[in-house]
């Protein structure tokens, strides 16, 4: 076999390998059972005169092509694997806070148990019966309308208020009665910046011997000054529902501007938090209490509402959609 041929060979054959990792080439050519060893054997059949300049020629050529996989390898690019620094201080789990809407919620929550009122609690799956025909909410009267409540299968539906678990208090408790019940409520209403087909409300309701419209007034008043500032004025507006008689809807004082008009209260100085009035006598005896005997107010407040007033909040929807940007700043 002709040396120089072979030589020839090996050397397009380690072209061709050129992308192998350097280690593997070394092993494969050079290496104690690389390829050259066939060289060497060749030289070793030769006649003695040949053996001298062939065995130079040999290692002249694994000179050759060790300093070619040192070029190879020097001209690899670096491997980046992820490095680590374990010296680097460790990122801490953010903990977690509570919601706006949940922070208002207890604010509320706090400033009822102080007057002694009970929190209670009642289902959000809700039967026509207690959201509707106990609260006096006759067939025809449009909120019963499927457009305003979403029913599961009639007469099963998700409680669109809180007033039906003042039914529920009414049949369980005797007077005098004194809860407040927060609590989840459903209204099919197309999303926008004030509307949401899920929100919170916060139902307040005291029956008892010598119940009265100036208590409810001295109640909300007390409940709007601890909430906003003793500077808080509120004011009733007539309104009306179904289950309550006289009805009133409630203003508080625009706590942003001073009462002086501002685009919060739309240059009214007024912002309307909740609804109320005195128990309808027909519910009371709906739930067993005697009318002639015992009154009641009851009142209903939206938490969305009164956490985007405290807070400047413009869009109902941001309580929902849990950036992170939004809830840090609570
Ligand atoms: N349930 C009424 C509503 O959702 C609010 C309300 C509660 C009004 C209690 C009067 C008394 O709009």
């Amino acid at each position: 076999m002709d040396l120089e041929a072979r030589i020839r060979e090996l050397l397009v054959q380690f072209e061709a390998d050129a992308k192998s990792a350097p280690d593997k080439l070394r092993s494969k050519y050079v290496g104690r059972e690389g390829l050259l060893r066939e060289l060497f054997g060749i030289v070793a059949r030769l006649p003695a005169d040949q053996k001298g300049p062939a065995g130079r020629r040999v290692n002249e050529f694994k000179a050759q092509l060790e300093s070619r996989i040192t070029q190879l390898a020097a001209a690899r690019p670096v491997e980046t694997k992820p490095s680590v620094d374990r010296t680097l201080p460790g990122s801490a789990p953010e903990p977690g806070r509570r919601h706006p809407v949940y922070r208002v919620w207890d604010e509320i929550v706090c400033i009822f148990q102080r007057l002694g009122f009970d929190v209670v609690y009642g289902p959000e799956i809700e039967t026509e019966y207690h959201n509707f025909e106990a609260l006096n909410i006759p067939l025809e009267h449009p909120s019963r309308d499927a457009f305003d409540t979403f029913y599961i299968e009639k007469p099963v539906l998700l409680r669109s208020h809180t007033s039906p678990v003042q039914i529920r208090t009414m049949k369980e408790r005797k007077p005098p009665i004194r809860v407040l019940a927060p609590g989840k409520v459903f209204r099919p209403d197309k999303p926008d910046a004030g509307h949401s087909p899920m929100f919170h409300q916060v139902e307040g309701l005291m029956v008892g011997e010598d119940v009265t419209f100036a208590q409810l007034k001295g109640v909300l008043e007390l409940f709007a000054q601890s909430m906003w500032g003793v500077e808080t004025k509120i004011r009733f507006r007539p309104s009306f529902f179904p289950f309550t008689e006289p009805s009133a809807e409630v203003d508080v004082s625009c706590f942003i501007c001073g009462a002086k008009g501002c685009a919060a209260c739309k240059q009214s100085g007024w912002m309307e938090i909740l609804g109320s009035g005195m128990v309808h006598p027909k519910v009371l005896e709906n739930c067993g209490i005697d009318c002639e005997k015992y009154t009641g107010f009851a009142f209903g407040m939206g938490v969305e509402r009164i956490c985007m007033l405290k807070y400047g909040i413009p869009d109902i929807r941001l309580f929902y959609e849990n950036h992170l940007g939004f809830l840090r700043q609570f």
